[in-house]
């Protein structure tokens, strides 16, 4: 096996969040799904994070130009959403995505995903063109949580959902 195929079947074993990344704004209404979401930090001036969006998906030049996004945490019904924006079966057009799915804007006018399980409005604070993909840095202005605390997982190449394991001792 080479290198890049090495690193990718040891990293499709790493088991991750989906989010949908949205940002609307004047450089246009866009949303991709993303397992890239990490949490980079609590404190300083506002909590932050980022994620890692292909340079030639959209959704990274209207991040850049809107100055904002919402990072959806998908919930683990929403397996749905999260094939409606990595653009399966058919739905390449991001203003469809945006029809097909449920949304609201939050306080910057960000889309924030009907029944994810928490929503992060945020202000770009830096990004980095890195090889083939934007890092992109957030300081998140507001966090709703819905009912459901249930993320959903993918990993191994398919949507999962976590388990609590129990300890015999
Ligand atoms: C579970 C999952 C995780 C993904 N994670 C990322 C990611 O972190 N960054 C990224 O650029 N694309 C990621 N993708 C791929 C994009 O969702 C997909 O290529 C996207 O729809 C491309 O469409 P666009 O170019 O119209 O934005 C992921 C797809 C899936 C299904």
């Amino acid at each position: 096996m080479d290198l890049r195929a090495a690193f990718l079947e040891g990293m499709s074993r790493a088991a991750t969040f989906v989010a949908v990344a949205t940002t609307d704004g004047e450089g246009g209404r866009f949303g991709v799904t993303v397992s890239s979401l990490t949490s980079v930090s609590a404190d300083g001036d506002h909590p932050s994070l980022l994620l890692c969006i292909h340079h030639l998906s959209p959704v990274g030049a209207a991040i850049l130009k809107n100055r904002y996004f919402c990072a959806n945490l998908l919930a683990e019904p929403q397996q749905d959403v999260a094939n409606l924006f990595a653009g399966r079966g058919g739905s390449g057009d991001h203003a469809d995505r945006f029809t097909r799915a449920a949304w609201q804007p939050g306080e910057h006018g960000q889309p924030l995903l009907a029944g994810a399980t928490a929503t992060f409005e945020c202000r770009l604070a830096t990004a980095l063109l890195w090889e083939t993909h934007h890092i992109i840095v957030g300081r998140a202005t507001s966090v709703r949580l819905s009912d459901n605390s249930s993320a959903l997982l993918y990993g191994q190449r398919a949507y999962r959902k976590a388990i609590h394991l129990t300890t015999d001792t």
